[in-house]
């Protein structure tokens, strides 16, 4: 079973628009495995690594300010390439031009502020799980209904 991990954020805006149950249910709804969940603030040091790909964009400044508006809720998520599964769930950056049906789609209009952070690769979802959750945060458990949601095949 080729499992990933995936953390997201669920950002200022999706928290203060009383968003966070609606996301959390398109990822539970999906299939996908919550291995942790917490709210928490996100200080300077932590987006500094967090966003250190984007430090040289003009809209950096702007974009740390946004992310420390108000306490975000991170979350891990589970599943058989689980990466690919939530960024389409997610949709594109710009959340007015994003794909009906996902949730910067569906829910928002904004480029900044659009709603939740999904890691965009194995390699930054491991280097993001490790940025914001301790190792005893992260849960290890049995999911019964995975025998009702991957085939016998995707599972072994
Ligand atoms: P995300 O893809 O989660 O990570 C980088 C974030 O930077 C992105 O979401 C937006 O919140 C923000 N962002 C990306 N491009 C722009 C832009 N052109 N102007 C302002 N914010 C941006």
């Amino acid at each position: 079973m080729n499992l990933e991990q995936a953390v997201v954020l669920i950002k200022p805006d999706g928290l203060q628009r009383g968003l966070v149950g609606e996301i959390i249910s398109r990822f539970e709804q999906k299939g996908l495995k919550l291995a942790a969940m917490k709210m928490t603030y996100l200080n300077d040091t932590l987006l500094d690594e967090w966003y250190a790909h984007h430090k040289d964009k003009p809209f950096f400044p702007q974009l740390k300010s946004f992310m420390q508006k108000s306490p975000v809720v991170a979350m891990l998520w589970e599943g058989i390439e689980c990466v690919d599964a939530v960024r389409k769930l997610t949709g594109i950056t710009k959340s007015r031009a994003a794909e009906a049906g996902s949730i910067r789609g569906d829910l928002g209009m904004s480029q900044q502020l659009n709603l939740i952070h999904a890691s965009d690769s194995v390699a930054m979802a491991d280097k993001e799980r490790d940025l914001i959750f301790k190792p005893e945060e992260i849960f290890h458990y049995q999911k019964d209904i995975e025998l009702f949601i991957y085939s016998e095949a995707e599972r072994a």
